[in-house]
């Protein structure tokens, strides 16, 4: 029988604007890369979607690094078809300079007021092409985390949202430790106590596969 077939992102993106300078964010990758890490433990398909980052590939798995928003949506599309779960947890920049500049721009010619624009949002994007696709998002916030987390899961479609504080020590972005919980479309929140990322890791894919897959592989379902 055919294991589960998860698709996980982590880490940030790097936006460029020359071959020396980019916008990005602190995410170290590592609570995504648990996730995929914990998902093979249990023996499921996994093909993890690395942003830059220090971490090694996982045996067993299939490690794709991708550098911007745009590689991790092209990424996630080709594996999106036949994933039975995607897990989005990659701190995608949500802004890339709108020109890049393919030489190493002189700091006395830099533009100071650079014109931005939208990065895609890949988990909106792939919510319109989702099929049978369990779909989990990440929210990561500073402050009213499950308020902004609830209206994130609505807004991309999502099966259920992790809501991660960031920005405080011990907790979040590149820390070792994290705080979670995980609110379900039903409204059911539960709540993962602050733990090392790969417990926590752990525990979110024991109980995703109790939640979503009754502990059994998809083509077990009736
Ligand atoms: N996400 C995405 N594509 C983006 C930005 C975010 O797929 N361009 C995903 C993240 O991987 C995460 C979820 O959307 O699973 C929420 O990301 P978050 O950064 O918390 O929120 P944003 O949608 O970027 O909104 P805001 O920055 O206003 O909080």
């Amino acid at each position: 029988m055919k294991p589960i077939k998860c698709l996980v992102t982590a880490g940030p993106t790097r936006e460029y604007f020359d071959p020396v300078r980019y916008i990005s964010n602190p995410s170290s990758g590592k609570m995504g890369w648990n996730i995929a890490n914990a998902a093979k433990q249990k023996g499921w398909d996994v093909t993890l979607i690395l942003g830059p980052s220090q971490l090694p590939d996982i045996d067993g798995a299939t490690t794709v690094r991708v550098v911007s928003a745009a590689d991790m949506l092209s990424a996630c599309e080709k594996y999106f078809p036949h994933t039975d779960i995607l897990i989005m947890s990659a701190a995608v920049s949500d802004v890339r300079p709108k020109v890049y500049s393919g030489q190493k721009i002189k700091k006395d010619k830099i533009d100071f007021n650079p014109q931005l624009e939208p990065t895609p949002d890949i988990l909106k994007t792939l919510s319109l092409k989702k099929k049978s696709q369990i779909l989990v998002g990440f929210a990561a916030e500073t402050h009213d985390v499950m308020h902004y987390a609830e209206e994130k899961m609505k807004s991309k479609n999502l099966d259920a949202i992790v809501a991660n504080t960031v920005g405080s020590e011990g907790s979040g972005f590149a820390a070792d430790e994290n705080k979670i919980d995980l609110i379900l479309r039903s409204g059911e929140i539960v709540d993962f106590h602050k733990a090392s990322k790969s417990r926590l890791a752990a525990s979110l894919i024991d109980f995703i596969s109790a939640k979503f897959f009754g502990g059994r592989r998809p083509q077990d379902r009736q």
